[in-house]
């Protein structure tokens, strides 16, 4: 299988069987983005929860692909009102085994909401990250979340090969909390997020990488894949 970075907290899946997974697809809005929305393939939409710069372009590529979008309940639930049917919610601690794989949504310290046209908040539960074990990898994907001391159990619970880590500050957590987060974790190769795509979460991701033990920092550009053998 292959991942690719797409800028931001968007990453695609090209798994073995050729079945192909979109996580916060956050393309149109994004500076950073590689990708055009209308000319993305999916047919499985995982989300972290549902600001904006990760519920991105959902809308859109569900209804023209017809991918199942897989996210917390109040978010499907959202998303139902919005014409979407093919969907699946779950919960925090919650997995599932989908014909691609496991998803386990993990906790992320963080807040989960849109605006509407009229400017109200309409909260949508709680923010998650998402734990894939997929074609035999273990791939954890933080979401937007602020350090905390559990990563510790996750990295005794589950043997992670890739952590995707923000690292923008701000709205999650910084650089060097992320570097704890990656030591409590004990993944294989951590790959930098959420980072550079506004003025206020610009972050070197090399001196990221710096804090990290020797070679396990994997800093991707946007269009950048990995290949798991
Ligand atoms: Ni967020
Ligand atoms: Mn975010």
């Amino acid at each position: 299988m292959k991942f690719t970075f797409h800028g931001h907290a968007c990453f695609s899946f090209a798994l073995d069987d050729g079945t192909k997974l979109l996580i916060d697809p956050f393309i149109t809005e994004n500076p950073l983005s590689d990708l055009k929305a209308a000319d993305v393939q999916a047919d499985y939409i995982l989300l972290t929860h549902g600001h904006s710069d990760h519920l991105g372009d959902t809308i859109a590529i569900a209804k023209r692909t017809g991918a199942k979008v897989i996210a917390m309940f109040e978010l499907i639930e959202y998303l139902m009102e919005q014409g979407i049917s093919n969907v699946h919610g779950m919960n925090v601690g919650g997995s599932f085994r989908f014909p691609f794989g496991t998803v386990k949504m993990t906790q992320a310290l963080h807040s989960s909401s849109l605006q509407d046209e009229a400017g109200n908040i309409i909260y949508l539960g709680a923010p998650v990250g998402l734990m894939l074990a997929i074609d035999g990898h273990v791939i954890y994907h933080a979401g937007d979340t602020s350090f905390f001391e559990d990563m510790e159990t996750l990295g005794r619970t589950y043997p992670i090969e890739y952590a995707f880590l923000p690292i923008g500050d701000n709205f999650t957590m910084g650089p060097l909390e992320a570097a704890r987060a990656a030591e409590k974790l004990q993944a294989k190769y951590i790959v930098p997020i959420h980072y550079d795509t506004f003025p206020v979460i610009r972050q070197d991701p090399y001196a990221f990488v710096e804090l990290l033990p020797a070679n396990s920092g994997r800093v991707l550009k946007p269009g950048e894949s990995i290949v798991l053998k």
